[in-house]
């Protein structure tokens, strides 16, 4: 059986880009995400070959019937599972509702605990596996007006190191990437036009220790250490990928 990783948040930025490393590297990429015109543009350089396996990760039902056509398929071997999926919500405290809360939750934790769940007996029949999470340097080290994604990011990296104890006697790995700023949709300066976009990003680079914001590509190539066997003896590691942004 051909080696497969699924990845969810598949149709752009960090998610996009892990898919087509992991092609590159010979996996067969299941896309999960809901835009289907973004997923088969991700396909398409998914050098390996490619599924579409668009569906809302908050719509129960459809996430199931993604699972079980995944994990029912006997022409690939699931090794890596990357939770990677995540939206950004800027809020103060005040504003903070239970709606913003309770979609940031389903979103960015409740996706990646239903897929852990339905894969831990799957990588146990397979002999192992190895799951990657994507907190955040927020999830370190929280900044104002970001309560919400930072605790939910925090929880992850908790929710990571106690998966990685569990899996350990079944050849079950489970860590987690923490990316400082990234540049990719799920920021606000991404919809102003090239000049302001520019401006943005020269405000926060010397935010960080090495000058720069990141690349969904760096990004992804420190998700395929940890989910490929590069990786062998590595569980229960929160890998921070931030520019120094996190000691600093
Ligand atoms: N960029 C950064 O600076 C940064 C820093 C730290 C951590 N992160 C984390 O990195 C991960 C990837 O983010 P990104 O920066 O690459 O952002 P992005 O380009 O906006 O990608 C987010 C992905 O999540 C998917 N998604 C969102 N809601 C979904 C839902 N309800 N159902 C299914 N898929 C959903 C989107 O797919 P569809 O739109 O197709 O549904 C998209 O593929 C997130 O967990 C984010 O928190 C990012």
């Amino acid at each position: 059986m051909k080696k497969a990783v699924v990845i969810t948040g598949a149709s752009s930025g960090i998610g996009a880009a892990t898919a087509i490393h992991f092609g590159k590297n010979g996996y067969f990429v299941y896309l999960m995400g809901r835009n289907k015109d973004r997923l088969a543009e991700v396909a398409a350089k998914c050098r390996s070959g490619a599924s579409l396996m668009s569906c809302d990760l908050t719509d129960l039902p459809a996430l199931n019937k993604r699972i079980s056509e995944i994990t029912s398929t006997t022409i690939h071997k699931v090794e890596v599972l990357v939770n990677n999926a995540g939206i950004f919500d800027v809020h103060s405290t005040e504003e903070g509702t239970d709606e913003l809360w309770q979609k940031e939750f389903d979103v960015n934790l409740m996706s990646a605990v239903r897929l852990t769940r339905a894969f831990f007996p799957y990588f146990k029949k397979h002999g192992g596996g190895s799951i990657v999470n994507v907190s955040s340097s927020l999830g370190l080290k929280p900044t104002a007006a970001t309560s919400a994604y930072s605790a939910i990011k925090a929880a992850m990296i908790n929710y990571t190191q106690s998966n990685a104890l569990e899996g350990g006697p079944f050849n079950i790995r489970a860590n987690c990437v923490a990316p400082g700023i990234v540049d990719t949709p799920i920021h606000p300066f991404n919809s102003l036009d090239e000049a302001k976009k520019q401006e943005a990003i020269a405000q926060m680079n010397p935010m960080q220790p090495l000058g720069r914001i990141g690349s969904a590509e760096e990004i992804a190539k420190a998700i395929y250490f940890l989910g490929s066997p590069d990786s062998s003896w590595t569980t229960g590691a929160i890998l921070p990928i931030d520019g120094g942004i996190t000691i600093s």
